[in-house]
């Protein structure tokens, strides 16, 4: 089987209810970055950044998976799918993925302050002050902010690098080092690019762009490649 690696952002659970970060009246309009997604705003402020994912949980629990991630569970069948995702949401999973690698972090996860190893799951949307890990310190989420190292950014180059058809989804591609995922593609890999707008990427590779939402554009993506 030919191995499809798959690049998806916010945009694919765009259709699913789910703000993207940058489109107009999206998450980063409306909260301050620096305050909610990095060590310095949980430092500042950790009831104020629990809050915030609090809330993205809320909003999770009600999201089902669009068509966008049903069809690339579907492909399932005709290819080895791997997903990297941006996205801290459950989507692609609950829509049947086997194998979908999260580069940003589980909303659904909290994480130990004191030892990054110690992970739990998070069945309901609250993470509060006060909640602690087995050693007593306070739980954060499990996301990867700016400034923080992105852990599962070597096996997705790995990953990519084994790429015989590669697929970029609903992401604006101006986060790194998610973004420079591309250029590890091999040569002869055809690349093809989803987005309702005009994405601005840094890459001189030839990419064939269709520009659509995420779950009309995967029927005319499906198309292209039975063809
Ligand atoms: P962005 O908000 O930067 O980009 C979303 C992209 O989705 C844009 O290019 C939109 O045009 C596109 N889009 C909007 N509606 C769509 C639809 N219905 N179908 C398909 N595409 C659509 O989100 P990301 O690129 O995912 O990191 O952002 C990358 C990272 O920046 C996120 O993982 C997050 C954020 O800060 C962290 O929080 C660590």
């Amino acid at each position: 089987m030919k191995k499809l690696v798959v690049l998806s952002g916010a945009g694919i659970s765009a259709e699913s209810g789910l703000k993207t970060f940058r489109d107009a009246n999206g998450l980063w309009e409306g909260h301050d970055v620096t305050q909610v997604a990095s060590p310095i705003g949980w430092h500042q402020d950790p009831a104020l950044v629990l809050d915030f994912y609090n809330q993205r949980r809320k909003q999770a629990l009600q999201a089902k998976p669009n068509a966008a991630h049903e069809k690339l569970a579907q492909l399932e069948t005709e290819f080895d799918v791997q997903i990297i995702t941006q996205n801290v949401d459950h989507l692609h999973e609950e829509a049947g993925s086997s194998n979908v690698l999260h580069l940003h972090g589980k909303l659904f996860e909290a994480r130990s302050t004191m030892d990054d190893r110690l992970i739990y799951p998070l069945d309901g949307w609250a993470l509060n002050l006060g909640d602690t890990c087995e050693l007593g310190s306070q739980l954060r989420p499990n996301i990867v902010w700016f400034g923080e190292a992105v852990p599962a950014m070597e096996k997705a180059i790995e990953l990519t690098a084994q790429a015989d058809l590669f697929l970029v989804i609903g992401t604006s591609l101006q986060v790194y080092p998610a973004a420079g995922l591309l250029e590890y593609t091999s040569p002869t890999c055809p690349i093809f690019l989803i987005d309702p707008k005009e994405v601005n990427y840094e890459s001189n590779r030839n990419i064939s762009v269709i520009q659509e939402k995420a779950t009309k554009g995967m029927d005319e993506f499906m198309e292209r490649i039975r063809s």
